[in-house]
């Protein structure tokens, strides 16, 4: 159990942009970060990250939340996981409760195969640097490969002896359960023997720094021992979602507006040490999407260094249009006859390295079309396929304008028309186009494969209607009659239906971004003032989502405690948590459109943030007159009823009361014209 002052402890250190930065490459665009959303696949930005109000928001899924909600959403993470990760991002020491034997039983499963990983991780390096036959065999190795000790460290390098059930032994008797070694493929499904035996080790980490898997390396020559071994799949080991060394790479990656891609461990490793440190490794496999995506979170361009023959080449190029699907810029460079990237950065360094790589990278589409040419000299036939080969390639591209520019530089290289390139694109295009139509109407629910629309104009936005109600009065308030209309119908409503809910938003949209600030004059709090002021209108609320949380937050007050937006954004019910997340995030941005829109002079008018004691005045002005106009319709019922059956003793009082409500309403009109509109 973390203390609930750690709790607040953790949450105010937590800048929403710093942790969100760990995993999507964010940049600025008016008071909010955008950057791709990394809950679904998309190739323009529409998630945002608003720093001031700390959450998030993407406008093409729907995803919301704050730091602590990312953190479970992306990361899989609990609760009390998230606070935790979050408590080790700001150096807060927690000091936890000691967990009960019963707690550890109900920890979740990933989470106890991390622990797991992370405990064979220290016998694996313990192994190597502790022991003598680590030291003089394993060290030695690695040494010989050319690591130096501190690299060796960082990525977690280790050694598992040639002993049957060295591992197992060791974790029975510090209290782990076998069970878990079993199902983190550390031991052999019967669970008698050590899964890794005779090899050195290479922990293989997910994007968070977390021990997901790991691949063991023989030293052994001999042809018929596999050179490497892996972990099984597993909860948290997807294989074709995790790429080695993002984990020590991603920071590089994004810095430099670039990602290497590499085959091997090896690779990765030295580049690193090089000082190369944006590099990946794809581990032998051809890339996957997810793979790809997780790149392109980061960066849009992707260089690939092969050192395989022009077979192998050739088999890996069908792979890569996939990352064109992406959107990537894809570079291909061949590393000289002999050499994999290990090899020629332990040779040559890595100034070399990046001179050699920067001098000989070519970009895909022209690599795979000179390499492509060269086979099909003299062939006709061949050379058809060819540029059907080529173009199906380029169709992929989803920005029209680089399409063409390929097109048009491919026209040149193949001899062919470029009006003939472009026809065969379009036609392939339309092919895809119909594909994904077709599976989007026989399910529904893959819809998501489609292209993402593009993010929004605010005010078009189905996840943020424009709301008028949060900025200035319902047209009922600046056209309200002098006086309530001799022939009006009782059948008039006082609001139109459902014109109640935008002033009741807009109490609850106080409640949850101000309801603890203290307002300056008055030594209470914003919820303080507001419920007290409203509380005869409690049980009154047209919609009762709003009404729920009004009432929940009246009786917090009642009880001596506070609330906050965080204490809605990880509110137990799903609705308050994304009704407080819609709130918190509107408006975004005060785009151009709005001023149009809404002839309203934002210039003028300070943020919410600093207007809150204004903004919360107006509000309850607006709630009022609301509610007094819907009372002054029904009161006018009466008098009317009462007319219509001659009871003139009631037709009288109605009429006072009516007269009365009359002058509140006017009173209150009044006030919320000037407080809006005036000066
Ligand atoms: P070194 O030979 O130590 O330099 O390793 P390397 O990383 O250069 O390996 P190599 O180029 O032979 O292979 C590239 C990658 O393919 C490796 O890093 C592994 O991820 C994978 N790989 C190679 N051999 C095997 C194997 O026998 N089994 C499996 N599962 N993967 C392999
Ligand atoms: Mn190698």
């Amino acid at each position: 159990m973390i203390p609930p002052k750690q709790v607040q402890e953790i949450l105010d250190a937590t800048r929403i942009e710093e942790v969100i930065e760990e995993f999507v490459s964010l940049r600025r665009r008016g008071v909010n970060l955008i950057g791709l959303c990394p809950f679904h696949g998309e190739r323009t930005p529409s998630f945002n990250v608003n720093p001031a109000r700390n959450i998030f928001k993407c406008f093409g899924c729907g995803k919301a939340g704050d730091a602590i909600t990312f953190l479970k959403e992306h990361e899989n993470l609990t609760y009390p996981e998230a606070l935790r990760w979050l408590a080790r991002k700001y150096n807060i020491e927690i000091q936890e409760v000691e967990r009960t034997p019963e707690q550890l039983a109900e920890m979740q499963l990933a989470d106890s195969l991390y622990i797991v990983n992370e405990f064979a991780l220290q016998h694996f390096q313990q192994q190597l640097f502790d022991t003598d036959e680590g030291k003089s065999v394993a060290l030695a190795y690695f040494r010989k490969r050319g690591l130096r000790e501190e690299t060796i460290r960082a990525f977690g390098l280790g050694y598992a002896p040639d002993e049957r059930d060295l591992l197992l032994r060791k974790a029975k008797s510090t209290g782990h359960n076998p069970e878990l070694l079993k199902k983190v493929g550390l031991c052999s499904q019967d669970g008698g023997r050590d899964f890794f035996r005779a090899r050195v080790m290479f922990a293989i980490h997910n994007l968070s720094g977390k021990v997901a898997a790991f691949a063991g390396r023989t030293m052994s020559s001999e042809k018929t021992i596999p050179k490497y071994i892996n972990s099984p799949e597993t909860e948290i080991y997807v294989k074709n979602k995790i790429l080695y060394g993002a984990f020590q790479a991603k920071k590089a990656i994004r810095q430099q507006d670039e990602c290497l891609l590499v085959e091997g461990y090896m690779d990765v490793i030295s580049l690193y040490q090089a000082c190369i440190e944006n590099v990946v490794a794809s581990s032998g496999t051809s890339l996957t999407e997810g793979q790809l995506q997780l790149i392109r979170l980061n960066t849009q361009n992707l260089k690939i260094l092969y050192d395989g023959d022009p077979a192998g080449i050739k088999a890996a190029l069908r792979g890569l249009d996939l990352a064109l699907e992406q959107d990537l810029n894809v570079r291909i460079c061949l590393l000289p006859d002999g050499h994999d990237p290990d090899s020629y950065v332990q040779e040559f360094g890595g100034e070399q390295f990046k001179k050699f790589t920067t001098e000989n990278a070519k970009d895909f589409i022209f690599f795979k079309t000179d390499l492509l040419l060269g086979e099909t000299k003299g062939d006709p036939i061949k050379r058809a396929g060819l540029v059907k080969d080529i173009v199906s390639s380029i169709a992929r591209i989803p920005d029209p304008i680089k399409r063409s520019v390929y097109l048009k530089e491919c026209s040149a290289l193949l001899e062919v028309s470029e009006q003939v390139l472009h026809a065969e694109a379009n036609k392939l295009i339309g092919q895809t186009i119909k594909k994904r139509e077709e599976k989007a109407a026989r399910q529904p629910s893959a819809a998501s494969d489609l292209p993402p629309a593009p993010p929004p104009v605010y005010g078009e936005d189905p996840f943020f209607p424009p709301d008028p109600g949060a900025y200035f009065p319902p047209s009922e308030a600046g056209d309200l009659p002098p006086d309530w209309p001799q022939d009006s119908q009782p059948s008039r409503p006082a609001e139109r239906k459902g014109g109640a809910e935008y002033q009741e938003r807009d109490i609850i949209r106080l409640l949850i971004l101000f309801g603890s600030h203290i307002l300056p004059n008055e030594q209470i709090s914003v919820g303080e003032y507001l419920l007290a002021d409203i509380e005869e209108s409690l049980g009154d609320f047209d919609n009762p989502l709003y009404g729920r949380v009004a009432a929940e937050c009246h009786a917090m007050l009642m009880d001596g405690k506070t609330f906050d937006q965080h204490y809605f954004i990880q509110h137990e019910s799903a609705e308050v948590a994304n009704l407080a997340i819609d709130l918190l995030a509107e408006p975004w941005e005060f785009s151009p459109n709005w001023e149009a829109m809404w002839n309203y002079p934002l210039q003028n008018q300070p943020m919410p943030e600093r207007n809150f004691p204004l903004d919360m005045k107006q509000a309850l002005d607006r709630f009022k007159l609301q509610k007094v106009q819907k009372m002054c319709g029904i009161n006018l019922q009466r008098v009317q009823n009462a007319s219509k059956e001659g009871d003139h003793d009631a037709m009288i009082r109605f009429m006072k009361i009516q007269q009365k409500l009359n002058e509140t309403r006017n009173e209150i009109a009044l006030r919320a014209g000037t407080v809006v509109f005036g000066k």
